[in-house]
């Protein structure tokens, strides 16, 4: 197997293992307690009639049985240590995959989370202690067979079936236990995505046919969950019934050994103590026999995660750049349909490019591509000399402003928000505000920056959320923004705002991308590409555009004016 961080955090734990072995040893020998108790009441006790060598036994058991408890309880807290511990070192890991799986278009986002969890709590559980005591069974065997041979025999007979029936209820059980897991985590993420949409849904009466949906994707996993536990339930019942079985006929054996004079009664109740012993981690693992499956998929499936190579190559921090954006020759594919093809254009710091087209023409995928939001299959984009994949985030992300077509804002302050996330201090937040002609709207709101946004940001309008998302693209003045349709939702105030933005942005050598539909900006652009189709189907000095299509419209009007009779 590849080393990966999780089985690298595992081997790290290595002494808390140790010790949980060691600690499993001890309460494993104390559990010899009872049937030694038992082999000398009978033996030594009953036949001599001490009363004093029985009160010095039973003082001697309940001190072992106490010292069982401390053990038992230590090694269960080291384990729950020891899955909090990995919880912890991992869980910032897991945030961030499941960021970059967002990013791949991968769904394994919040169920890696749940993942870890499972993990953590199954490290933790009693279940887990079965492997630890299972060592033990072969020992429990070996002490029976000191005690008779017959008797031995018929006890590893006994666990060999017990194990057979716990692997049967694997063979049979694993399959569909897995698919059912899947589906159910299927069904979870569709039913957020409904509730996310609850308004919709609602208002057009979309309830009804969603919950049938529901009905038939949970009816799915039902069936499976019944089929399950239907054939676990079928295979404990009998595990339960043989391992009572295997109790009478030791003790049953036992008495016949006794009747040859081959036993002591004492030997009867040791053997059959022992032996339940002996069963028992086989009897626990079969009971825990589903969390350990879940809790076996879910490493499986972190072990894939974290296998996967990093989104973003290992980068070095870049200094603010200050030299101009260069795409050249960029194609496009994504799952194999060419969505930009050959695409090449340069800006130079404080210049504006304004793209347009039509809908689907590739706007916005060539504004994540130009941010390294993604990697072209061919051609370059470099800002500054150096690839925008290849970009630090942790560093870089200051001098870069981006508004994404869908703004969605986080849980959080306005300020928040705007600050992204870091606190930020309140001169430079209330800029960005005013740059965004927020500023206002903000002061009436019930704690002006200090509103909590709340999830999904619904307490604010579809222009309020715009604006504060187009406030977080400026924030600090990046030298590099790329604004998607930031005006969608803005009124005339609101663009006018964005228009002085945009040439302050130009004035301090800032590069500004801006992909809109409405000609109010045109003006502020130095440079306007259009594409159509995924192709640039024009490239160049705004003036140049304006001129032409004046022409056109000149030429269009000309044409249609009525000619002179
Ligand atoms: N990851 C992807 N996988 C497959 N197809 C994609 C992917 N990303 C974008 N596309 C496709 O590329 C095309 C262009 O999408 P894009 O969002 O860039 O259009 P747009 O020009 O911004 O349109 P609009 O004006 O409606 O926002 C669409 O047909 C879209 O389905
Ligand atoms: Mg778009």
């Amino acid at each position: 197997m590849m080393d990966n961080q999780l089985s690298a955090l595992l081997s790290r734990c290595r002494e808390g293992l140790v010790a949980v072995g060691l600690l499993s040893t001890a309460v494993n020998l104390l559990m010899l307690t009872v049937p030694i108790y038992m082999l000398q009441v009978y033996d030594r006790v009953i036949p001599g009639s001490s009363v004093e060598t029985l009160v010095y036994l039973t003082i001697l058991a309940a001190g072992a049985l106490a010292a069982m408890a401390v053990l038992d309880v230590l090694r269960s807290r080291i384990m729950v240590r020891i899955g909090v511990w990995i919880d912890r070192m991992l869980s910032p890991t897991l945030f961030e995959r499941g960021i970059e799986n967002t990013l791949r278009g991968v769904s394994y986002q919040t169920d890696a989370l749940r993942d870890l969890a499972t993990l953590r709590s199954y490290l933790g559980a009693v279940g887990i202690m079965a492997l630890f005591d299972a060592p033990w069974m072969p020992i429990y065997l070996v002490l029976i067979f000191v005690l008779h041979p017959t008797l031995g025999l018929f006890a590893t007979v006994g666990a060999i079936v017990l194990i057979a029936l716990a692997v049967a209820n694997h063979m049979l059980t694993s399959g569909r236990l897995n698919r059912a897991n899947m589906t159910s985590a299927y069904g979870y993420r569709n039913a957020e995505m409904a509730f996310r949409n609850a308004e919709v849904i609602e208002a057009m009466g979309m309830t009804p046919a969603l919950t049938r949906r529901w009905g038939e994707l949970n009816a799915d996993i039902l069936q499976l969950q019944e089929e399950v536990s239907d054939t676990s339930g079928l295979i404990n019942a009998w595990t339960k019934s043989l391992r009572l079985f295997l109790q009478v006929g030791v003790l049953g054996l036992g008495a016949w050994l006794v009747l040859r004079h081959e036993l002591t009664a004492g030997g009867i109740i040791a053997a059959s103590i022992i032996m339940s012993r002996a069963l028992a981690p086989v009897e626990q693992a079969i009971g825990s026999w589903r969390i350990t499956t879940n809790a076996r998929d879910a490493w499986k499936r972190l072990t894939e995660l974290l296998q996967l190579p990093p989104l973003y190559p290992p980068a070095m921090p870049f200094p603010r750049p200050s030299g101009a954006l260069v795409v050249h020759g960029v194609n496009y594919a994504p799952s194999g349909r060419a969505v930009l093809r050959d695409i090449s254009f340069s800006l130079e710091p404080g210049e504006a490019l304004g793209i347009v087209g039509p809908s689907a023409a590739g706007k916005s995928t060539l504004a994540r591509l130009i941010i390294g939001l993604a990697k072209p299959q061919s051609g370059s984009i470099r800002l500054d000399g150096a690839d925008v994949f290849a970009w630090n985030r942790d560093n870089f992300g200051i001098n870069i402003g981006y508004l994404p077509q869908k703004v969605e804002l986080l849980s959080g302050t306005v300020r928040d928000n705007i600050a992204r996330m870091e606190g930020g201090n309140s001169s430079d937040v209330v800029a960005a505000a005013m740059g965004a002609g927020v500023h206002d709207m903000i002061m009436r709101l019930p704690s002006s920056y200090d509103t909590e946004i709340g999830e999904f940001g619904h307490m604010l309008s579809g222009g309020q959320r715009q604006r504060i998302g187009l406030a977080r693209a400026i924030y600090r003045r990046p030298a590099f923004v790329v604004l998607d349709e930031p005006n969608a939702n803005l009124d005339v105030e609101g663009e006018a705002a964005l228009k002085r933005t945009i040439a302050e942005l130009k004035e301090c050598g800032s590069i500004v991308v801006v992909i809109t539909h409405r000609p109010m900006l045109m003006t502020e652009f130095d440079k306007i590409l259009a594409l159509r189709n995924g192709r640039a189907a024009f490239f160049g000095p705004s003036k140049t555009l304006l001129a032409h299509v004046k022409r056109r419209k000149a030429l269009a009007s000309a044409s249609m004016s009525p000619s002179p009779a």
